[in-house]
């Protein structure tokens, strides 16, 4: 385990988990958490024997309750495009790496904070987890990609909403929308996502990098162009051993034993 000064990363069953962990502050988002949640994501995308990385917060109450509001009533236009674009670059780098990425929110999911978890795979959230993007409060907009994930999740008119009123939703609101995959009691959020991420820790590596870039490739294209897409990585697929490995345990009437390789 290790424990840094916001963030607690923590590799077990090849399955990472990074706790935000500020919980005075319900782990919001400062500058120096941001940066040390960048390094930790570039030790994650190098790291091969890591399969699933897992997103929560430290304390009972938050998982992040948005960007440092301190920090952002310093800022003047500059320094306001740049703490953007910080976040943007962090959170594009999370949504982008090679393995499938689970939020588990455990309470205050809030402005970056519920951008974070758009940027994840998908959402597993405690039924006491509040959802929401409250920045136009602050005479602002959301600045981490906001605008952009949450119409494409849950369409324009939800979106903007939520963005225009900067009201907050129960968990059981947001697993309606559909930007949450599943409620579970608080007690048992760990628990039911790390069993979900074992279940996809045993599954090719090179299978479920190609799947995840095909869907968020696609999701930004046209069908057709989608479709060329999922017939190069499922081309790119068939180069591996994994999937070898995957159709002779088949025929062999046994459990495929992926190592997770590129090439033949
Ligand atoms: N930034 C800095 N500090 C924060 C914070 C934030 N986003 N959210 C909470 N805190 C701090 C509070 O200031 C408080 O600190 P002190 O004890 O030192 O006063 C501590 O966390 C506990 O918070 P509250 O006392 O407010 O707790 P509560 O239970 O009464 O309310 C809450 C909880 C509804 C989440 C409330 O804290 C809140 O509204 N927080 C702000 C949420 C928000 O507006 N987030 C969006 C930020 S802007 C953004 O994220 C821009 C972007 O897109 C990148």
């Amino acid at each position: 385990m290790e424990d840094k000064q916001y963030i607690i990363f923590n590799v077990e069953n090849n399955i990472a988990v990074v706790t935000f962990n500020r919980p005075k502050a319900l782990n919001a988002l400062n500058s120096s958490l941001l940066l040390e949640f960048t390094r930790i994501l570039e030790k994650i995308a190098k790291d091969e024997s890591i399969r699933v990385l897992v997103l929560t917060g430290a304390g009972d109450k938050a998982f992040v309750a948005g960007a440092d509001i301190k920090e952002l009533a310093q800022c003047d236009a500059l320094r306001g495009k740049r703490f953007s674009e910080a976040g943007h670059a962090t959170i594009g780098r999370l949504q982008s790496l090679p393995i499938p990425v689970i939020a588990a929110v455990n309470g205050f999911a809030l402005g970056g904070g519920s951008e974070i978890a758009l940027a994840c795979d998908f959402i597993y959230a405690a039924e006491n987890a509040m959802f929401g993007l409250p920045e136009i409060t602050l005479g602002l907009i959301p600045g981490f990609g906001g605008t952009q994930r949450l119409p494409r999740l849950i369409g324009s008119n939800r979106a903007k909403e939520l963005i225009f009123t900067g009201k907050m939703i129960s968990a059981a609101e947001a697993e309606k929308m559909g930007l949450v995959n599943r409620v579970c009691p608080p007690e048992a959020l760990m628990e039911e996502t790390l069993k979900t991420a074992s279940t996809i820790t045993e599954k090719g590596r090179v299978s479920l990098r190609e799947a995840k870039q095909a869907i968020n490739a696609g999701m930004d294209a046209d069908l057709a162009t989608g479709c060329n897409i999922e017939i190069n990585a499922f081309s790119l697929c068939m180069a591996s051993i994994d999937a070898k490995e995957g159709t002779s345990a088949f025929l062999e009437k046994r459990k495929a034993n992926f190592k997770g390789t590129d090439t033949t």
